[in-house]
């Protein structure tokens, strides 16, 4: 193999660019020709790829988003939509392809495979919600940055006695809220993967709080978790008993933005060298992967059959902390 591409591809996050970093920077080091695709599968498929040496990716490393651009896909499902995108890296004499994106992006690397065409995956989602992995890049930094909101909406929750409702991302997954709630010391958590409470323990819970004496009352609602953080606020703000004035905080997409922490750069430098190897070994449908700090391949089909669950310890760990 003597020429590569890297992409980054869905929702951007902290630790796509140490990690775009890291491939070319190894690539060019083992002798290899690189190229960037812009904006994730759209512009493979427009062509839209340029050729990238090690001084191309310097200054990157601290900056959040993905200096390559991303978008969604939708498209790239239809193969008569993949055949082109392989056509651009074929008229290009490009080789293998690593693919830094989520589950939906994921799911396209392992189509390119199924068509023959060499293909390492790289977990990145801030949303944690990739199988066969510890952790996926992005996660860190994000969960920092929730943290630091909560931290700061209890400082004005507390002066003021009041109930906040922090709605997280997660449209399916609700890692970040669990997670978060844990470190934050939310009185209650919301996740899509467990239906309700209803209204009433919900309202019992701040009620709870307001009798136990605490100055206030924080519930993480994940973005997924439905009936949905308006339904919850219309409902409380109809209870006059509560104790506490209720308060909501949307985070939205400040949580995906920000300079990588230390850990999201040093596991995108790593996956990035590390997927860089796997290409020239010959691997091909295959996604690195973080496995009790150490890294391996696992088969891109195992890691988006499904979205990885939440682990039941710490949705324990959540309950017995309120
Ligand atoms: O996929 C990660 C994620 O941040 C989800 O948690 C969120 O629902 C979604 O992306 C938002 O996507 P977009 O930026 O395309 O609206």
């Amino acid at each position: 193999m003597k020429t590569i591409a890297v992409l980054t591809s869905g929702g951007d996050g902290p630790g796509l660019n140490p990690c775009i970093r890291a491939v070319v920077r190894r690539a060019v080091k083992k002798g290899l020709e690189v190229y960037g695709v812009r904006r994730g599968y759209s512009g493979l498929i427009g062509g839209d790829i340029i050729s990238l040496n090690s001084r191309d990716v310097s200054g990157i490393l601290g900056r959040g988003g993905t200096f390559l651009g991303t978008a969604r896909c939708p498209e790239f499902k239809d193969i008569k939509v993949r055949r082109t995108a392989l056509r651009h890296l074929n008229q290009r004499s490009i080789e293998g392809l690593i693919v830094i994106g989520g589950n939906g992006s994921l799911t396209g690397a392992l189509e390119l495979d199924k068509m023959g065409y060499p293909v390492i995956g790289i977990p990145a989602s801030i949303d944690n919600d990739v199988n066969e992995t510890d952790i996926a890049v992005g996660v860190d930094t994000t969960l920092n940055t929730i943290l630091e909101s909560i931290d700061r909406i209890k400082d004005t929750a507390t002066s003021h006695q009041r109930a906040f409702l922090v709605e997280v991302m997660g449209r399916d997954c609700g890692y970040l809220a669990l997670q978060s709630g844990i470190a934050g010391g939310a009185e209650l958590v919301l996740v899509p993967e467990r239906e309700g409470p209803p209204m009433e323990q919900i309202a019992d819970e701040v009620v709870n709080a307001y009798v136990e004496g605490k100055s206030h009352c924080i519930i993480v609602i994940a973005e997924g978790w439905k009936p949905g953080t308006r339904a919850v606020e219309d409902y409380l703000k109809k209870r006059a008993d509560l104790g506490f004035d209720v308060r909501v905080t949307v985070l939205g997409h400040v949580q995906r933005g920000g300079r990588p922490s230390v850990f999201d750069r040093t596991l995108g430098s790593r996956m990035g060298a590390y997927a860089v190897d796997a290409l020239l070994q010959g691997e091909t449908g295959k996604m690195v992967a973080l496995r009790s700090s150490k890294l391996t391949l696992v088969p891109l089909a195992d890691a988006v059959r499904t979205l990885k669950p939440l682990d039941p310890e710490m949705l324990e760990l959540a309950d017995m902390l309120e």
